[in-house]
């Protein structure tokens, strides 16, 4: 099979010019979260089934999708790449495969240390950032994913293909990991360049979440809406949940409601993503005393109807766990117990038995009303949640549940702590200072 250059120059195994432009379609369709992503995989595949990378690209995508169903179909497109990998690929092409043979069968670290490998010698291989990018997101190591596009960046430069993505990712990573100017500085470069780019626009929103700039959030996110709404996949929806977070913390509570039935969550949808942004947003609503019941009785429905037995990302798992806790469906004890019984002696087994499994326990705990069981499970694990994956916004509800669950057992000295704890990250927050004024007048 011959071996061509890609439009970064590197070299692929490819059956000609036809599959080398269906491979460029799709890495771009996956770079930019289009929802043609699907409709670009069936052409590379019609047009080339036996490219390494083509069968590489199906696995990925499968996993990326996060649904029971596609798990076997991930798992065959693996076998299919290694074979091909191991008969023509070249040494990059065959990382791929090895990336994802690991993936398919939990090892998510191996998975990210064969695309490190990987970009230590081709650092100029997008599809490897993105993946390796998205690994460490749910790995919930800040550090790996701060420097994993430190690294890369001094092979790329200006009119690259896919460079205003790279500088989306080098943001996001900055943002995690606390280095918000800088993070803030090179996602706006990356939407001057691509206003599409909604990888970037959600780093920046971040960086304005995390310090609390939210009517500047709620521009921020209007500002481009024009250029990427419609065109972008579920991943859009979790953009417009960023601005009901700012809304919420203006306590305009009526766009938050708005935005959460016609922008970021349908009853239709089974996406994990989807249903956890759904899941953290209602239980931050009735938090601050909406009464959101009937949206959490849906959501709870959707859950016990499809979720249940999904166990693909301890994140997601832990979202379901905390919609079918502010339902107080009788589900929840049944999804955590499912959760402590975990066995798999993978990455992600440890991580449900170490942090899932108290932390379920702990949400099935503040929905029946045992608030001091909700504490016991939830305030010794606190610094080890990050493992389950996410951004440090998306967390932050299992840190405010523990905060209500100190206030509702009264327990107000570790209330007043862990609200000196979060007003010294995000001194904007009205909540937070509601909070610490209800405490202190108790104290
Ligand atoms: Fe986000």
């Amino acid at each position: 099979m011959p071996e061509m250059k890609d439009c970064r120059g590197l070299t692929v195994t490819m059956s000609g010019p036809d599959a080398l432009a269906a491979h460029e379609e799709l890495t771009n369709a996956y770079l930019g979260f289009k929802v043609n992503t699907g409709d670009c995989l069936k052409k590379a595949l019609s047009v080339d089934a036996e490219a390494p990378m083509h069968q590489a690209m199906a696995g990925y995508i499968f996993l990326l999708m996060a649904l029971k169903p596609m798990v076997s179909r991930a798992n065959a497109a693996s076998e299919k790449a290694t074979e091909l990998a191991e008969q023509r690929g070249n040494a990059r092409e065959k990382l791929h495969a090895a990336a994802l043979a690991k993936w398919c069968v939990g090892d998510i670290t191996g998975a990210a240390d064969r695309l490190e490998a990987l970009l230590i010698e081709w650092p100029k291989d997008i599809l490897a950032i993105k993946l390796a990018h998205y690994l460490h997101f749910y790995k919930g190591d800040v550090v790996e994913h701060r420097d994993s596009l430190a690294r890369v960046m001094p092979a790329w430069s200006l009119g690259m293909p896919g460079y205003s993505a790279v500088l989306g990712m080098r943001a996001f990573g900055l943002e995690e990991a606390g280095h918000y100017e800088e993070a803030e500085r090179i996602g706006r470069r990356a939407v001057d360049l691509d206003p599409e780019d909604t990888w970037a626009i959600h780093s920046v929103a971040h960086v304005l979440e995390m310090q609390g700039r939210h009517q500047e959030g709620i521009e921020w996110i209007d500002r481009n809406a024009d250029e990427w709404d419609g065109k972008i996949h579920s991943f859009a929806n979790h953009v417009w949940w960023h601005k009901a977070l700012y809304h919420l913390e203006l306590g305009q509570y009526e766009e938050v409601l708005s935005l959460y039935d016609k922008r970021f969550y349908s009853e239709l949808s089974d996406d994990g993503l989807d249903i956890a942004n759904a899941s953290s947003m209602l239980m931050r609503l009735r938090l601050h005393g909406i009464d959101v019941s009937d949206r959490f009785e849906h959501l709870a429905d959707v859950i016990i109807k499809n979720k249940l037995e999904e166990a693909l990302l301890p994140f997601n798992d832990l979202h379901y766990s905390l919609a079918l806790a502010g339902a107080s469906k009788p589900e929840a004890k049944l999804l955590s117990e499912r959760i402590c019984k975990e066995d798999r002696k993978t990455h992600w087994g440890a991580v449900y038995r170490d942090v899932g499994a108290p932390l379920s326990q702990g949400l099935v705990a503040y929905g029946n009303g045992d608030f001091r069981g909700a504490i016991e499970a939830l305030n010794p694990i606190r610094y080890s949640w990050s493992r389950i994956g996410g951004s440090h916004a998306q967390r932050d509800i299992f840190q405010q549940v523990l905060i209500d669950a100190a206030m509702k057992a009264e327990d107000w000295a570790l209330a007043n702590s862990l609200l000196a704890e979060r007003t010294a990250l995000r001194p904007n927050s009205h909540e937070t200072h509601r909070r610490a004024e209800q405490v202190a007048s108790a104290l």
